[in-house]
């Protein structure tokens, strides 16, 4: 509907749009979370604080049809800590795509809730979805993109900076932004699947370098919307894509992967273990790849075993449980400026 803000993937914001909420999210942790301000001793069990009432009175209906850990639970907290409440509506518990329609579903629950999070199978429905809603729709995961998952590394990575640069202090106060990040060079190694379509989109804009490597069989490569998204925004010219997985890792800060079977893949699993034989993370590949000797390895998880082996995804390296963590600042964020305020795009915003 004319006038309501949606988010389908950080393509459709820009790189200053994307910092901001990133910013934003680092902002509400800060202040949530009373422990981390080094000046209180409050206890580990003291309550959180509640950093806006920007929900109050809201309600959010949460629409998966698919599995969720971390993105559900996330949102159910962020409302909370934002004066109001979130429906979880599964797959099995209403109509849509049994007996109803995502136009119709839209335009009913956006009649009686306050925003929608949707985690969606094919990527139209959620397009679907956003077109007949009344009220800002988010995009908690589709085929095709995974927006609020790269809002979360990207806040993972700012607070462990000092990582990637030895003369960066650490976290940033709640009242200051976060300082910028040093140019990375971050690799890929795995499936063209949505968290790896919102990193094309995202880290060139904010000055960083991407190398991914996927199998060389025509379904591994990047779908021809995503791509176009990518060469529209400029993305491109600092994107290299193979399909050698050292060479994709030559020179990486960040080493990333997803699963090589993405829900709903299931049945595909015998034939994807083995186009993906020797994609595993791991350091031997890192070493003869020639990654940067402080390689630092992100995860969106659920993980397998397949994808990344044991010593790398519990070891030193890993900051895939961080970034676990992030996913609730990070949404509550998005929570915030698009539900809340309507203003996830900052032109609401008095300056
Ligand atoms: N990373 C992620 O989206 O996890 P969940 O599927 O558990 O929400
Ligand atoms: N690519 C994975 C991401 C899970 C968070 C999937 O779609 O299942």
């Amino acid at each position: 509907m004319p006038g309501v803000p949606h988010l389908m993937t950080l393509a459709d914001l820009t790189g200053p749009q994307i910092s901001r909420l990133v910013n934003h999210a680092h902002y509400l942790k800060q202040v949530s979370l009373p422990w981390l301000a080094p000046q209180r001793q409050a206890k580990k069990n003291a309550r959180l604080r509640m950093p806006s009432q920007s929900l109050f009175n809201k309600s959010i209906a949460l629409i998966f049809s698919k599995r969720s850990t971390r993105t559900r639970v996330s949102a159910e907290t962020s409302a909370v800590l934002l004066g109001g409440r979130a429906l979880f509506l599964g797959g099995e518990d209403i109509q849509l795509g049994v007996n109803e329609s995502p136009r119709d579903t839209a335009r009913v629950i956006g009649g009686m809730c306050q925003g929608i999070f949707a985690r969606v199978g094919e990527h139209e429905e959620i397009e679907e979805l956003a077109k007949y809603s009344p009220v800002p729709v988010l995009n908690a995961l589709s085929s095709l993109w995974h927006p609020t998952q790269i809002l979360a590394d990207l806040l993972t990575l700012h607070e462990h900076r000092h990582l990637f640069d030895p003369s960066s202090t650490g976290p940033s106060a709640p009242n200051k932004p976060l300082a910028p990040l040093r140019p990375l060079t971050i690799a890929y190694v795995g499936d063209s699947a949505n968290v790896l379509h919102d990193m094309l989109v995202t880290y060139p804009r904010l000055g960083h370098k991407l190398r991914v490597a996927s199998p060389p069989h025509p379904m591994y490569q990047c779908p021809t919307p995503v791509w176009d998204r990518v060469t529209q925004l400029g993305c491109d010219k600092d994107i290299w894509w193979g399909s050698d997985p050292r060479e994709a890792v030559h020179g990486a800060d960040v080493v990333v992967t997803d699963t090589w079977i993405s829900m709903g893949q299931e049945a595909e699993k015998a034939q994807r273990l083995k186009d993906f034989a020797g994609y595993q993370v791991t350091e031997a590949l890192c070493r003869e790849g020639g990654a940067n000797p402080d390689w630092k390895f992100l995860h969106c998880l659920p993980r397998k075993q397949h994808e990344v082996d044991e010593e790398v995804f519990y070891g030193p390296r890993s900051l895939a449980f961080p970034e676990a963590d992030n996913r609730k600042w990070t949404i509550m964020a998005a929570f915030d400026l698009l539900f809340g305020k309507w203003d996830i795009t900052g032109e609401k915003t008095v300056t």
